[in-house]
């Protein structure tokens, strides 16, 4: 058998910047300050710059980021807060941690993000927000969705969890909405070396506010807790390795175009798949390379018995999910549903060797051939 190709790996990435890496982990690990201090901040005034937004706050991962976002919209029991279902669960949980409920919209086949479309017909008087997801790194249409919102005098929060550096004419996720989310998970395209996460926004109060909740309700002044908070800071080993590795992400992102583009070449033709495709205007940072594919699951295991790593984001829609169960019904989403029974995520990363997208590429084309 050939050699296994693995969905993602992370040991090659560390591979090519070791020697970028350890001084600055070993920086910190002599400095004393292992939460909070230079680190942070400067991760944090990178981060914001890169995503052309004025503030931003490191927390301990993206739903984090995104509880206590939503806390500091005063978001609670009797809320709606419009998202989508066909995402991780940490954007619901978001919602539900908070007292909220997330009511559902459904999603374009294409992208997967929330249909502008569906937006208006969910927004009631209890809505307090509307939450798209920059789903598999490609933006959610924000112009449409803004315009709905500015309409309803509705902020928007961005989950930009897995689409750091995606832009929208020509501007980066993270300066789309009024605010936005991310999480640096280790498989994100800016992933740390464990959890962390980041809030952006232009509003330096709102900034203050996530800071604050982030920090248990600490003021400016130490022992003084002006509201019930949480403990969620980001580490200083994080931020470090995270400002080494923004300097990579812009490079990271283009070999990842490279072979998006490379799987769309070769497997365009097929009536049975449809390969991902980006909206006018949109640049993917190509978090996840997923097809939507005829037989997914026949596919599925013709890969797997080729030694080639697949996985399916996501397999239920969240209004299906037990956790939900209680949560009263939103519309019909019958892509949402659809989409679950199609999609399929192949191999991409930045360090993926040619041959081994070509061979992905060689045996998705010969399980449809068969
Ligand atoms: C869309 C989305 N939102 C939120 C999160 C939560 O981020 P974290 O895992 O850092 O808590 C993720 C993480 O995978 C995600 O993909």
């Amino acid at each position: 058998m050939e050699q296994p190709i693995p969905i993602l790996d992370l040991a090659a990435q560390y591979e090519r910047i070791r020697s970028e890496i350890e001084p600055v982990v070993l920086r910190v690990l002599e400095s004393g300050r292992y939460i909070g201090g230079d680190e942070c901040r400067g991760f944090e005034q990178e981060f914001a710059a890169y995503c052309g937004v004025a503030h931003a706050c490191g927390v301990a991962n993206g739903t984090d980021a995104l509880t206590v976002c939503l806390r500091a919209y005063d978001i609670g029991p009797g809320d709606d807060v419009v998202t989508v279902a066909n995402t991780y669960v940490a954007t619901a949980e978001a919602i539900l941690l908070n007292g909220a409920r997330p009511v559902f919209v459904d999603v374009e086949p294409e992208t997967g993000t929330m249909d502008p479309r569906r937006l208006a017909d969910a927004i009631t008087p209890k809505t307090k927000l509307i939450l798209p997801v920059h789903l598999y790194g490609h933006p959610a249409d924000m112009t449409a969705i803004r315009e709905i919102a500015e309409r309803h005098g509705l902020p928007v929060l961005e989950d930009a969890a897995q689409a750091h550096g995606a832009t929208l004419q020509g501007r980066r996720v993270g300066a789309l909405g009024h605010s936005a989310c991310f999480s640096f998970y280790p498989s994100k395209n800016l992933g740390a070396f464990g959890d962390a996460g980041m809030v952006t926004s232009g509003d330096r109060d709102f900034i203050d506010r996530v800071r604050c909740i982030a920090n248990h309700g600490t003021t400016t002044q130490r022992y003084e807790h002006s509201v019930v908070g949480t403990n969620s800071r980001l580490d200083a080993v994080q931020a470090a390795v995270l400002r080494v590795k923004l300097r990579h992400l812009d490079g990271w992102i283009e070999a990842r175009r490279g072979h998006a583009q490379a799987y769309s070449a070769a497997l365009a033709g097929i009536p049975a798949l449809s390969p991902p495709s980006e909206r006018p205007g949109c640049r993917s940072s190509w978090y996840l390379y997923t097809l939507r594919a005829q037989d997914r699951d026949g596919l599925q295991a013709h890969l797997a018995r080729c030694g080639i790593a697949t996985a399916v984001h996501y397999p239920k829609p969240l209004h299906r999910q037990q956790a939900l169960a209680q949560v009263p019904p939103s519309g019909e989403l019958p892509v949402s549903e659809r989409l679950c029974h199609q999609v399929l995520s192949i191999p991409l990363y930045p360090e993926l060797p040619e041959e081994w997208r070509d061979r992905v590429a060689r045996e998705t084309r010969a399980f449809y051939a068969a």
